[in-house]
């Protein structure tokens, strides 16, 4: 089942206009929840991002946040596996026509749709991913999770066709983030992530590693960070709701650090899923 447009409905049932502007032009914006036992991760923080997303578009949020978490609460409710991603998204609507400037009165699309959510398996944690780097083609408002998916699209195609996981991307030689994750670096015991801003989306999954870094006493600097960083560093991670910590061991085709999985992101990793299981039972309490 999911949620389309006021109505619960089953998957094969659910139809949307072929004018709506989310497939002309990519005009919405989108979100992904993990959700673990029924429990959404940080929803409060989803849904924050989502009111960021729609304001920055100019697009009016049809929902207050209390609705927006009914509804979703309702989505989860009615699967039928316990762990999921809520992948939710809004457009700005079928206006019967294709034209560029705001339709005036048209009601938004609003879809909220949970698959099973999968995380890195064990094995996976342990050997680490590879990824290839290119240059961020993007435009200048990264931090909206916005609809137009096509430099991710063709990022990860080329990530797919090279044998790896994820594409790290520079912007003017310094790192931006992954086409789909944020990523940190780590050189002698320093953790290492650019501050936020215009160039990269805020991650949930990377406020919550700078979070978990600083109350355990990890060293960590949110700086600007250079490709030539990037390239000489002992570990190199992406995070994201769905990968949670996950190492990048080889970029490029050459070794990051000795090649294995370092240290500092089994312990974030470690500190991560603690994180998330005491979120789980207390979720589990409360109901
Ligand atoms: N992507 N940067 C980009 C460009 C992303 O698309 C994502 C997430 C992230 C990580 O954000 P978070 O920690 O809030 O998941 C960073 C989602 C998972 C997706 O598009 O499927």
């Amino acid at each position: 089942m999911l949620y389309l447009n006021g109505q619960f409905m089953r998957r094969e049932d659910a139809k949307v206009s072929a004018l709506d502007r989310g497939c002309l032009f990519g005009d919405g914006v989108y979100e992904v929840i993990p959700v673990y036992s029924r429990n959404p991760f940080r929803l409060d923080e989803h849904l924050s991002r989502l009111e960021a997303s729609l304001a920055a578009i100019g697009l009016d949020n049809p929902h207050p946040r209390a609705e927006w978490a009914r509804l979703v609460r309702e989505a989860i409710r009615l699967q039928d596996f316990d762990d999921q991603s809520v992948y939710l998204h809004v457009t700005r609507g079928d206006a019967g026509e294709r034209d560029f400037p705001f339709p005036q009165g048209v009601a938004p699309t609003v879809l909220i749709n949970p698959t099973a959510l999968v995380t890195p398996p064990a094995a996976l944690k342990a050997a680490g991913v590879k990824a290839i780097s290119h240059a961020d083609f993007r435009w200048l408002r990264c931090d909206v999770k916005s609809l137009n998916l096509l430099p991710t699209v063709l990022l990860r195609e080329a990530a797919r066709r090279a044998g790896c996981a994820e594409c790290v991307m520079f912007r003017d030689g310094f790192l931006s983030e992954g086409a789909a994750s944020n990523i940190f670096v780590v050189r002698d015991g320093v953790l290492a992530c650019p501050p936020k801003s215009n160039l990269m989306l805020p991650g949930i999954t990377y406020d919550l590693v700078i979070e978990l870094a600083r109350a355990n006493g990890v060293p960590l600097e949110v700086r600007p960070v250079s490709e030539a960083e990037v390239r000489a560093a002992d570990e190199l991670w992406m995070t994201s709701s769905t990968r949670e910590v996950l190492a990048i061991v080889e970029l490029d085709g050459r070794p990051v650090g000795d090649g294995r999985v370092g240290p500092m992101a089994q312990r974030l990793d470690a500190l991560y899923q603690d994180f998330k299981n005491q979120v789980m039972r207390a979720g589990k309490e409360q109901a």
